[in-house]
């Protein structure tokens, strides 16, 4: 029954919150931060178009396998596919995704600490008056440089994650996303409808409205699927597991729908705020690297009345939308150890808390805290490596075990409860058995290039 806890796994308190609670999940800095720094980076417009076709055809379908998976197994990963698949090798797909999951969070977490630390920087007063975008860079690197700071509120975020985690689905994810996705969402508008009205605004917009598609390539596309699977927080069992606790009569079609929805849609306003404020800073549109967002913000808040009050809101709401997707990354190994290992929930947020923590001290180093660690640019290899190719490779075989050994027609038995009449279903099992495993394949091809490159 709807609203009911039933079992000590816990499930959603309604549809609308595990709307809201995979929406949390999916917006986050791969949003705010990294969409922009990918547009900027891969050619502008054209990473926008292949973006959007990425999400609409591939997300999607990736999706709503990964929930229809979840919620008929009720189990994490690796249990939902034992249960379907009982002894076999197919549970590794299962523990890549855990795998994946910690290492995305070791950097994601850093990241997270930056938009924190940037509370209280913005609150300090350091971007008061005038800014001009070597003033925002220059803040930018000593701050992402100093280990002190990066190491602080890094440490700050990954005990708040373990906080809200080992407090349970219901509690802990649930409540905070209720009140605060929104507030992020008005803000964003408001930021957006400024930057498009600063002088030069339209230069920006061409760069990033107006495709070229000579700059269309391979790197493109891979970067633009590896950013899709990112952002909507597919390919290593976060659905899975977020799918576990939907209930029955819920409808998973509608459901992946709003949640691609609402996370592109925000992707996309981020975009209007960056592209326009990088112009009117003088910068062209394709510069880039690991501060982008943070040194942009900073400028468009300046030439707001009320920016240091909104600042302040901003990088709050930033942090907590950041924690929303942290929360969703830890959940899927503590998931893992609590159901198949019997682990305390308590005992199982901790120690991959920990883990999680060490493996992410090369990424915080990585900023100019460290030579070493910043030669090897260690943050963006995890971003590519982990959330991009991993995540490629695990919708891979997620599309491979729903579509051919679990059975479309078996995964379409489980969307038919809460959805009797799916009208996409001849698009879906298309996409799923032939379209997204050809188009992976082909984008894991690519890689070749990006290593060479
Ligand atoms: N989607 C989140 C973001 O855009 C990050 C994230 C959360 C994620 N859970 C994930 C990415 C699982 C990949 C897989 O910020």
């Amino acid at each position: 029954m709807e609203g009911q806890d039933t079992s000590a796994r816990g499930v959603w308190g309604s549809k609308v919150a595990f709307i809201l609670a995979a929406t949390g999940s999916a917006i986050g800095l791969g949003n705010i931060w990294r969409f922009p720094t990918m547009v900027s980076q891969n050619g502008g417009a054209v990473f926008v178009i292949v973006y959007i076709l990425a999400v609409a055809f591939i997300g999607f379908t990736v999706m709503l396998a990964e929930l229809t998976l979840g919620r008929h197994a009720q189990r994490n990963p690796v249990g939902a596919i034992e249960y379907i698949k009982p002894r076999s090798p197919w549970k590794l797909i299962g523990y890549l995704g855990i795998i994946t999951g910690v290492c995305i969070l070791s950097f994601y977490a850093v990241v997270a600490g930056w938009a924190a630390g940037y509370i209280f920087k913005t609150a300090s007063g350091a971007f008061k008056g005038k800014l001009t975008a070597e003033m925002t860079t220059q803040i930018f690197s000593d701050f992402s440089s100093n280990p002190l700071l990066v190491f602080l509120f890094f440490g700050l975020i990954m005990g708040l994650t373990i906080f809200i985690i080992s407090k349970g689905v219901k509690k802990g994810i649930e409540n905070w996303t209720k009140i605060l996705m929104p507030i992020l969402f008005l803000l964003i508008v408001l930021l957006a409808v400024r930057a498009l009205t600063l002088p030069g605004a339209l230069k920006g917009l061409t760069f990033y409205l107006q495709p070229d598609f000579s700059k269309l390539s391979g790197t493109v596309i891979l970067f633009a699927v590896g950013q899709a699977f990112f952002s909507l927080s597919l390919g290593m069992g976060t659905m899975i597991t977020y799918g576990s606790y939907i209930s029955k009569s819920d409808n998973l079609v509608s459901s992946a729908g709003w949640v691609s929805f609402a996370d592109t849609l925000v992707a996309l306003l981020a975009g209007l705020i960056i592209f326009p404020t990088l112009a009117f800073s003088g910068q062209p549109g394709n510069v880039g690297g690991e501060g982008l967002a943070f040194q942009i913000f900073p400028i468009i808040l300046s030439e707001l009345p009320g920016g240091y009050i909104f600042g302040i809101l901003f990088f709050t709401l930033l942090t907590v939308a950041a924690l929303t997707s942290t929360i969703s990354l830890l959940e899927v190994p503590v998931a893992y150890l609590v159901d198949e290992r019997n682990w305390t929930r308590k005992k199982a947020v901790l120690v991959i808390g920990v883990v999680t923590f060490i493996i992410g001290i090369p990424s915080a180093l990585s900023t100019g805290g460290l030579e070493f660690f910043t030669k090897l640019k260690v943050l963006s290899f995890f971003a590519l490596a982990f959330g991009n190719i991993s995540l490629a490779v695990g919708a891979l075989f997620i599309c491979i075990f729903v579509g051919y050994i679990w059975g479309v027609k078996n995964a379409l038995k489980e969307v038919a409860s809460g959805n009797p009449r799916f009208r996409l279903r001849y698009i879906w099992t298309f996409s799923i058995m032939f379209l997204t495993p050809v188009a992976i394949l082909f984008i894991l091809y690519f890689i070749k290039t990006i290593a060479a490159g």
